[in-house]
């Protein structure tokens, strides 16, 4: 009886393990592959300027002190990831010209260029295995105050149509978080408010882009890139704005042990650095450290 039971269990595990397994592997993702900022570069800038931008106290090459968020998502999936990212870019140099270095010197690709540059590739891992990272957080404001956020989102879009063309499953948008906040601004009362004033409508763009995007796309809630159920494009959301605002609460922070929100670990002429980064929320003027980073990668995590 016993032996006749097991044999039951066996064969309903027989049938039933490989179409759970055939399921699964027709979503698995394989591949990470990233547009973005300096909050997705991982040495791009740093080649392209002969290792001397960011500099030395950085981490190797990235604008942080640790590791971007990226690279703790790829890390704990086993990803393959390349990123296309640049420290400095803009959405579409059409748009606005991005530039890197230590007087804003260099011209680097926008996202919508690194995704021309990602497509022009001949090698390229299968799109429907990989998830796409669009992160764009707001150098094109930087670079061009008076420029609409709703322009910014429809190069996201833009980005969005031309991965999907080429077969891509799985896109994740950063969403924007507030500008006002970082060092750079938020030491000049006029413009924190302009900069937060732009980031609020930035979001107001993301709301309508997201309704608009509807239910030809969308999944938010918890794991939006494993519904392959169907042949729907999973475009994910990572909100910064609603993730920093609860990172500031003062329950956070104590987990987290930062003391310090407001001024970056880096001083603004990039002279002197402080001795205890961990207690910062921000690395330098533009950019966070690496305990956030890690923070960012953990929020992610719950979406895949
Ligand atoms: C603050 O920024 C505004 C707008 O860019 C500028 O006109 C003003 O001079 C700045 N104030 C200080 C104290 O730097």
């Amino acid at each position: 009886m016993l032996v006749n039971l097991l044999s039951v269990a066996v064969a309903v595990i027989a049938t039933c393990i490989p179409s759970v397994f055939a399921k699964e592997s027709a979503c698995k993702i394989k591949n990470l592959v990233v547009f973005g900022d300096s909050y997705a570069d991982i040495g791009n800038v740093y080649r392209l300027t002969k290792k001397t931008w960011p500099l030395s106290f950085y981490n190797n090459g990235r604008f942080t002190n640790g590791r971007v968020w990226i690279e703790h998502v790829a890390k704990a999936k086993k990803y393959k990831m390349h990123s296309y990212a640049f420290g400095g870019a803009t959405c579409d140099n059409n748009l606005v010209q991005g530039y890197s270095g230590p007087t804003s010197e260099v011209r680097v690709p926008g996202m919508i260029q690194q995704v021309e540059a990602y497509l022009s590739k001949s090698n390229r891992k299968d799109a429907s295995k990989t998830l796409f990272v669009l992160n764009s957080l707001g150098n094109d404001f930087v670079f061009d105050s008076s420029l609409e956020p709703a322009a910014v989102v429809a190069r996201v879009h833009d980005s969005i149509l031309r991965l999907e063309k080429v077969g891509a499953k799985n896109i994740l948008v950063v969403e924007n978080f507030d500008m006002g906040n970082i060092p750079y601004f938020r030491n000049n009362a006029t413009q924190a408010a302009y900069f937060t004033r732009i980031s609020i409508d930035e979001q107001a763009v993301y709301k309508d882009f997201i309704t608009l995007l509807g239910p030809k796309y969308v999944r938010l809630g918890p794991h939006p890139f494993l519904n392959c159920k169907d042949d729907r494009v999973n475009v994910g959301f990572l909100n910064l704005w609603d993730l920093f605002k609860h990172l500031h609460q003062p329950g956070q922070l104590k987990r987290l042990g930062i003391t310090d929100v407001i001024q970056g670990c880096v001083s603004s002429d990039y002279k002197t650095v402080c001795s205890d980064p961990d207690k910062h929320f921000y690395w330098d003027d533009f950019h966070l450290t690496g305990k956030i980073h890690k923070e960012i990668s953990t929020a992610v995590l719950k979406l895949l």
